[in-house]
């Protein structure tokens, strides 16, 4: 069984509205790196919000292991790691380190404990020099590389990440593509969803596209998968 499921999931943001997504499949396995391409406004950031059980669909359902995920919260919400497409919008603390620590803090762990996982998250993303900076100063891969270890540190099974890439530069994007597919092989099931070309040079399970707010499989990546 698939990890995270969505099942015929339609949206919108209110009733004068049009749907954003228009009755959307989609399994995403374990040890799964998927991409969802799309261009600006066809609806991949409201995807992310609705997989991640931030934004409730009006019709269809989202399956955390077969089950629905509004009736596995809270705990569902530490099963699932989300960042934003702009990382500003996650930060709201002084420095790096208490960006990284606050998920560990909420669940009262020890200090001590505390200070172990953040360095080891620090450690693993290359970020340990940043620990005592301001997140909001910071370039754009390390306000990505934080944004990650702030959620890679209570260690979600799924990850859900809008615009990882877009801002970075070329040595970043590597970077950053370096750290999510091994984090897929450690078995993390990750869905991107991006407007940046440049993902197709990466190795990646799938690449899905969203049109009129349904996804469809891109054909040239499964010939490329083929030959
Ligand atoms: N908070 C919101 N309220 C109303 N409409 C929104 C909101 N956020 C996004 N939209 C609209 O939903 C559609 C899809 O947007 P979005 O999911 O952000 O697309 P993408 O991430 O692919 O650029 C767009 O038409 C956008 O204007
Ligand atoms: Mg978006």
């Amino acid at each position: 069984m698939a990890k995270l499921q969505l099942r015929n999931v339609w949206f919108r943001y209110s009733k004068e509205e049009d749907y954003v997504l228009r009755g959307v499949e989609l399994d995403l396995n374990e040890s799964e790196l998927v991409v969802v391409r799309g261009p600006n406004g066809s609806g991949k950031t409201t995807l992310i919000l609705v997989a991640a059980g931030l934004l409730r669909p009006e019709n269809g359902e989202i399956l955390l292991e077969g089950k629905p995920i509004y009736e596995q919260l809270p705990l569902a919400r530490r099963r699932i790691g989300v960042t934003f497409q702009d990382p500003e919008d996650q930060f709201f603390n002084a420095t790096v380190y208490d960006e990284i620590a606050f998920a560990l803090r909420q669940l009262k762990i020890s200090e001590d404990k505390v200070k172990a996982c953040v360095t080891k998250i620090a450690h693993r993303l290359g970020i340990e020099h940043l620990l005592s900076r301001s997140p909001y100063r910071l370039s754009g891969g390390e306000k990505v590389k934080v944004a990650l270890a702030s959620i890679l540190v209570y260690e979600p099974e799924i990850l859900l990440l809008d615009e990882p890439t877009a801002y970075l530069t070329p040595e970043g994007k590597d970077e950053v593509m370096k750290i999510l597919s091994e984090l897929k092989n450690s078995g993390r099931s990750i869905l991107i969803a991006t407007n940046d070309l440049d993902i197709i040079k990466y190795p990646v399970d799938r690449i899905l596209r969203i049109v009129n707010g349904k996804l469809f499989a891109e054909a040239n990546r499964t010939l490329d998968k083929i030959c």
